[in-house]
């Protein structure tokens, strides 16, 4: 079923999560169409997205430090096969994060996902490319049996503050470390 993502870019959904693939086209006006997918170890071009991840967000280590890790996931937003974005979220309970029990109801530990990598090429911005990187990560998360999706952005993340806020996703500030004006974004999933 084809949505619609703003000015300009129309997101045609072809597949679906079952059996862990996932892909989306969207066109760009006057850039043609790129996609969105799942990729993962086994995809043939993982080196491509581990090049990446080196180069714009610091590294894409199997395990994401100080974190109780359940799964892993990585969206990828290629065009032309030149990857143009991409967005890291792991699976973790809900309270260890900061020193808390985990939340439970019924007994069943509550599960959420944390997005730990966002980035678009700056040259790609501004085309509603991090938007749907987003939309796809809710999707993902509702797949993985997460109660809501959750980031901390640092304050000088402007463009990331103007995007969740758009989204609609909740906030409250957050201190870090030297960090005083972070912000801490929480979408719920229905
Ligand atoms: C944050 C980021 C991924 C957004 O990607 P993007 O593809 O440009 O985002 P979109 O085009 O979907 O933007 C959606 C909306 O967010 C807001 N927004 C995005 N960039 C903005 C900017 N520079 N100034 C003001 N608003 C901005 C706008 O409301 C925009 O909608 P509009 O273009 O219709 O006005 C990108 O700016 C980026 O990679 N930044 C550096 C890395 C980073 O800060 N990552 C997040 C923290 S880990």
């Amino acid at each position: 079923m084809p949505s619609s993502f703003g000015d300009g870019v129309a997101l045609t959904r072809v597949c679906d999560y079952e059996g862990g693939a996932s892909l989306w086209k969207a066109s760009l006006r006057g850039m043609g169409e790129y996609e969105i997918s799942e990729w993962n170890e086994d995809d043939p071009r993982w080196s491509e997205v581990v090049g990446f991840f080196d180069r714009h967000c610091s590294g894409l280590p199997e395990l994401v430090d100080g974190y109780d890790q359940r799964d892993s996931r990585v969206l990828v937003a290629h065009a032309d096969r030149a990857i143009l974005g991409v967005l890291r979220l792991i699976v973790i309970p809900i309270g260890p994060e900061d020193d808390l029990p985990a939340v439970r109801i019924e007994g069943e530990e509550v599960l959420q996902a944390k997005i730990k990598n966002f980035f678009v090429l700056p040259e790609f911005r501004r085309r509603r490319i991090g938007t749907s990187l987003q939309e796809k990560a809710v999707e993902l998360a509702k797949s993985l049996g997460c109660r809501q999706l959750v980031s901390f952005s640092y304050s000088h993340s402007r463009e990331n503050h103007a995007l969740k806020l758009q989204m609609g996703f909740a906030v409250r500030p957050e201190r870090r470390g030297s960090e005083r004006h972070g912000l801490y974004f929480t979408m719920p999933l229905g």
